[in-house]
């Protein structure tokens, strides 16, 4: 049994071994969890429902706290399936239950699934009576789809965050202050930069419309991952700072390479980078995947993108990676194009142009025949201090 204060329980499941959430851009190296909250007053409340294919084990650890017969309210607090996928089978479960969620949620869900159920729509400052304790809703479009919505139990101090402030990380932990602060930490930001970047501007205003609303908050209860229990501001403040699209001094170097070449143009433009003081990380994008670029350039100031050229265009997997980049929304950044090439040029042309279609400011370009010789390498060099001047 978990408990997260007085009468209030977490009651979701652990999956262990996802690997590849929703598609296969964001690899979950490990794991996550699908949070669900009961609330056990004299007319219980359950907060969110599980992933599809988990309803054994949900079940069993409702059980643990009360017969699900006798719970009176199911909270939707979001449509998207790793929250609602177990919603017919929980229906007729919770047969005495009244359901509640967004309208855009109500649309949604009739959709995707066969449901017997009436969903009792609700809105901002909608509250319900438990007993002892109230659940206040507060929609957040946006965070993560244009249904979701938070609830908050005031009596408790607790924010159901859904999947704001969440992070993928399969534990048996019930709070993020029992995991090594490092671990918690990039689990936090890896799950924004993946999940919630392109949406920072909404974001960024419905945390501003929250904070308004003076809510006392001790714990931040989100639908993936540990609760956030001590300095829930923290989290807050951090979330504050990544919409905003704030940068570091930091430059990332991503790069796809057939024979090595464009492979020795990155590593000189990290040594270049590095001489002037420049945080650099270089990746080739054939070995790491697209979750774990995002965490890096999530607050990088400067893109800098490489491409051997085939057939006049940049190689596949750097194209797939731009595409994904794209859909980010990155703002405030710099670019650097690059490339080696054999008997014609393409790739890095077509790179600059990627970059700047989605904002990227391109600071400078640089290109070699099969292998780079020294002119070649300074021309790398000249380009790599061209950014670090700019990015003073
Ligand atoms: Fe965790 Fe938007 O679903």
């Amino acid at each position: 049994m978990k408990q997260i204060t007085s009468s209030v329980y977490s009651v979701g499941v652990i999956d262990w071994n996802i690997r590849n959430f929703h598609g296969n851009t964001f690899i979950t190296k490990n794991g996550a969890t699908y949070n669900s909250y009961l609330i056990n007053d004299k007319e219980p409340a359950l907060i969110d429902v599980v992933h599809k294919g988990f309803e054994e084990e949900f079940i069993k650890n409702i059980r643990e706290i009360i017969e699900p017969e006798k719970i009176v309210h199911v909270i939707l607090n979001h449509l998207e399936p790793d929250h609602s996928g177990s919603i017919e089978y929980m229906a007729k479960v919770c047969k005495n239950a009244k359901f509640y969620g967004t309208a855009k949620l109500k649309e949604g869900l009739e959709k995707y699934y066969n449901l017997d159920i009436q969903i009792n729509v609700v809105k901002t400052g909608d509250k319900i009576n438990l007993g002892d304790n109230t659940l206040t809703f507060v929609e957040v479009p946006m965070v993560h789809w244009p249904d979701s919505m938070m609830t908050y139990c005031a009596e408790k101090k607790v924010l159901f965050s859904n999947d704001g402030f969440g992070q993928h990380i399969a534990t048996t932990k019930i709070f993020a202050d029992e995991i090594e602060q490092g671990l918690i930490d990039k689990a936090a930001k890896k799950y924004y930069a993946n999940i919630l970047w392109p949406l920072g501007t909404m974001i960024e205003r419905k945390i501003n419309d929250i904070l308004k609303m003076n809510l006392a908050v001790d714990y931040i209860a989100p639908s993936h991952g540990p609760v956030w229990r001590k300095n829930v501001n923290d989290i807050i403040e951090k979330y504050l700072t990544w919409t905003k699209n704030s940068v570091a001094n930091k430059a990332v170097i991503v790069y796809e390479t057939m024979w090595g070449s464009t492979e020795i143009m990155a590593r000189e433009i990290v040594r270049a980078l590095s001489e002037k003081n420049i945080e650099a990380k270089m990746f080739d994008v054939a070995k790491t995947d697209f979750a774990e670029l995002a965490y890096e350039m999530l607050d990088a100031k400067a893109f800098v993108i490489g491409s051997s050229t085939h057939d006049n265009e940049m190689l596949a997997y750097i194209a797939g990676f731009l595409h994904f980049l794209k859909g980010m929304k990155p703002k405030n950044r710099l670019g650097l194009a690059f490339g080696s090439y054999g008997w014609a040029g393409g790739a890095v042309k077509e790179i600059a142009e990627k970059l700047s279609s989605f904002g990227v400011e391109v600071v400078a370009q640089a290109g070699a025949k099969f292998k780079p010789n020294e002119a070649e390498l300074k021309a790398c060099r000249d380009a790599a201090f061209a950014l670090a001047e700019k990015m003073k």
